[in-house]
């Protein structure tokens, strides 16, 4: 059985991860509004994975025989100044949810909770995964800023991702 402060912990992440596809439902929203049809399938498949992040969490929680709870989702932003903007926000926003996860492995640890430490060394790794994919792409799209074409090219090459990777 899962500990209170633990299940509280698990129950606030899940939270968190459903606010990411939220967030990244958003920046999909956007790309649509500017006719990047390549950024914004990024984002579709990233905000599928969030969804299938915060659903990891849920069934976990049942697992261990505890009680999943939902609150409020908040609201994300709806306008960023451009692409980059967007993939800065998303990288800075990953970086929040790498420290979370750590606190949460921190707490399982604390409480001599080993089930739930193995559980969340999936997330360690995928948050390693999260922020290089971000980084990447605000990397090439510094180094291409003044390029016209940049733009339509990683459009291109975005609109490649498909579903299946966690
Ligand atoms: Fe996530
Ligand atoms: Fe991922």
């Amino acid at each position: 059985m899962l500990n209170k402060k633990l299940q509280d912990a698990l129950n606030a992440q899940i939270n968190a991860e459903l606010y990411s596809a939220y967030l990244y439902l958003a920046m999909e929203a956007y790309f649509q509004s500017l006719n990047l049809k390549g950024f914004a399938n990024w984002m579709c498949v990233q905000s599928g994975e969030e969804t299938g992040h915060a659903m990891k969490i849920y069934h976990y929680i049942i697992e261990r025989g505890g009680r999943v709870t939902l609150d409020a989702i908040d609201k994300p932003p709806a306008e960023w100044k451009s692409p980059l903007a967007v993939f800065e926000a998303g990288y800075k926003h990953e970086q929040k949810v790498t420290a979370l996860i750590n606190d949460l492995v921190e707490l399982a640890c604390k409480e001599k909770d080993h089930a739930s430490v193995i559980f969340l060394q999936w997330f360690v790794t995928e948050q390693v995964e999260e922020e290089a994919n971000a980084a990447e792409i605000v990397g090439k799209l510094s180094m291409l800023k003044d390029i016209p074409q940049a733009v339509y090219l990683l459009d291109k090459e975005l609109g490649q991702r498909t579903k299946g990777e966690e």
